[in-house]
């Protein structure tokens, strides 16, 4: 499973980088205004630093809702960087950019998709990435994970190569269950990736194995 971190924070980009599993970016408008970045300038700036920090795709969002103006965007976002991954909004004219993009070799992500329907049209229409918010839908008390599951089935079931993005992972317990299922990716925040690392019995056993080594000087 590929990590990518959900961040549009250059130190938290760089601290993931630096631990050497990191994959790829995501973004989006509301992470870009969190790091207080804006107008269309500083965002392609700041999409343009990300890309050279990691070596991996990075998702680059559209802000138009309109077919022409999301193709617009979406060309200007993937001259960027080879890197840049056109990240497009589940909507109708949505639908119809991703295939536009997919015939012509821009790659994209598939944003906001919260059911199996949507899932299937964003693979039909060949997107490279769909991402699924699986922490927005435990929000109002239905099942994230089950929503990659039965994506997984679908894709599975008629070869989609569109890649599952798990998205709005919110924990570690999510990207463990998330690479238990079968997602191809997942994006979240360096705490949920940090927290793989954590177990009680690595700290007391290391504790013990360097107290054992000081004994035996
Ligand atoms: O990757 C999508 C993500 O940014 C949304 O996360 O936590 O706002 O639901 P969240």
């Amino acid at each position: 499973m590929k990590f990518f971190i959900d961040t549009a924070n250059l130190d938290q980009i760089r601290e993931a980088q630096d631990l050497g599993v990191l994959d790829g970016v995501t973004t989006n408008p509301s992470l870009m205004a969190k790091e207080g970045i804006s107008g269309d300038n500083a965002v392609k700036a700041h999409y343009k630093a990300i890309c050279n920090i990691v070596d991996g795709d990075v998702s680059a969002e559209v802000i138009a809702t309109d077919f022409d103006g999301i193709v617009r965007e979406g060309e200007s976002l993937a001259e960027l960087h080879d890197n840049i991954v056109v990240k497009v909004p589940m909507i109708r004219d949505g639908v119809k950019a991703i295939r536009y993009f997919s015939d012509r070799g821009i790659r994209t992500n598939c944003t906001l998709v919260f059911s199996p329907g949507q899932a299937l049209l964003a693979a039909k229409a060949g997107a490279t990435y769909v991402s699924p918010f699986i922490g927005r839908i435990d929000d109002i008390s239905s099942d994230g994970l089950q929503l990659i599951e039965k994506m997984r089935l679908i894709y599975d079931n008629y070869g989609f190569e569109s890649q599952i993005l798990a998205a709005s992972v919110r924990h570690t317990m999510h990207v463990i269950e998330c690479a238990e299922i079968g997602a191809d990716v997942m994006t979240g925040p360096l705490s949920a990736i940090l927290g793989l690392l954590n177990h009680p019995l690595t700290d007391i056993g290391l504790e013990k194995f360097l107290a054992d080594h000081r004994g035996s000087k």
